[in-house]
């Protein structure tokens, strides 16, 4: 059983996508076994984002993400990290496929609607940024 984190970002959270999202993960299996919903500070984003702080988009996307509230889950199930990310889609919504958390709700590369871990250690991480640990059920 694999863990990952999963951000629905301020876009989705203000447009009440947030039900339709977790009935997806929920659908294909994978457990919630950690959920809130929090505005994220500067130094939580910088260090979500760490890997993209040289990247030209760093300041928009930790501007973006700390811009009001998000939810942040746990999802716990088989491969989630492979799973959720198939079901996420790409990043850029034009290259999204149809059928993709992306592909039916993004509006922008920046305005994407939600986040998921790359992979079991980036997810790791994450999760010790936004989460204690007791606030995980499994
Ligand atoms: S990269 O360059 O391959 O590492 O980037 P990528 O994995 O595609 O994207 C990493 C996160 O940055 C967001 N992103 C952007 N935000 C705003 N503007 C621009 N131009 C931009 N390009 C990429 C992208 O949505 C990813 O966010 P998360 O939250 O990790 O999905």
């Amino acid at each position: 059983m694999e863990k990952t984190l999963i951000l629905i970002k301020p876009d989705g959270v203000a447009r009440s996508l947030t039900g339709k999202i977790i009935h997806r993960f929920e659908q294909r299996g994978l457990n919630v076994v950690a959920l809130k919903l929090l505005t994220v500070s500067k130094a939580q984003a910088a260090a979500h984002y760490d890997e993209h702080k040289n990247q030209p988009f760093f300041e928009n996307l930790v501007g973006f993400i700390t811009s009001g509230p998000l939810v942040a889950m746990v999802i716990k199930g088989e491969n989630a990290v492979k799973v959720s990310r198939a079901m996420i889609g790409s990043a850029n919504p034009a290259e999204a496929q149809p059928g993709t958390i992306r592909g039916d709700f993004a509006t922008a590369l920046q305005y994407n609607v939600i986040h998921g871990s790359d992979s079991a250690a980036s997810a790791e991480r994450e999760i010790a940024n936004l989460f204690k640990p007791h606030e995980l059920f499994e």
